[in-house]
């Protein structure tokens, strides 16, 4: 199959969707916990979740244009300035995909979805209970990309939890820690490592 920028723009809405959101190779497969000022909480899965930089320890995601669907976790993030970042694991994959459905902001997907609120010290926003590997996020700015609309959130690690045993040989080994992929929009993929090479210096470099 090839496609030009044209064949693209031609195909169906659904259909381009689906294979540009897929070209990437795999994505992360995180759940974000938020709270709103009525004390509400929301979570929500996203894929978009990147890393900016380790000191300070910054991570980003993108949010999609708001539009006329109201973006709940944006929304409490700004009010708050506070979120969750938590693992999906293999055994609440399906759970977790249905938190992406636009349910009112009178709706936990914590309770409709089955999934237990956890509050760590005295962090405002809520951690995914069944999920082992977690980060509890300080707000620190939203770009918007005028480009499409999106805008990308910034946030500051202030919390990180995973589990003792993902942590092997000096790495985190997201094969240990049950952590799951994703491509395009509906499909959830196990991680399985198949290689860990030193820091690469070209006198170094193996003859291929
Ligand atoms: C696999 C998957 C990945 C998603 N990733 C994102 C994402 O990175 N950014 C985004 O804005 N929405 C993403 N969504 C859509 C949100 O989950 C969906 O809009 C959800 O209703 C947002 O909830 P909220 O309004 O409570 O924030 C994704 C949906 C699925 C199924």
């Amino acid at each position: 199959m090839q496609y030009t920028k044209e064949d693209i723009q031609q195909l169906d809405k659904v259909t381009c969707l689906k294979i540009i959101n897929s070209v990437t190779g795999i994505k992360p497969a995180n759940l974000l916990g938020t709270i709103d000022n009525k004390g509400r909480t929301n979570l929500a899965i996203f894929s978009s979740i990147i890393h900016l930089g380790s000191n300070p320890a910054l991570l980003g995601f993108i949010v999609r244009p708001a539009g006329e669907v109201p973006r709940h976790t944006y929304e409490n993030i700004k009010e708050n300035g506070v979120y969750t970042i938590n693992h999906i694991h293999p055994k609440f994959t399906e759970n977790a995909h249905y938190t992406s459905a636009k349910f009112d902001d009178s709706i936990s997907e914590f309770e409709r979805c089955s999934f237990t609120e956890e509050f760590i010290t005295d962090f405002k926003a809520p951690f995914v209970k069944e999920s082992t590997f977690k980060m509890g996020m300080n707000f620190k700015d939203a770009i918007p990309i005028p480009l499409n609309g999106t805008i990308m959130v910034i946030g500051e690690i202030e919390h990180l939890v995973y589990p003792d045993d993902a942590m092997v040989a000096d790495d985190i080994d997201l094969e240990v820690s049950n952590s799951v992929g994703i491509s395009g929009l509906n499909s959830y993929y196990a991680l399985k490592k198949i290689g860990k090479y030193p820091y690469a210096r070209v006198n170094e470099t193996p003859d291929f």
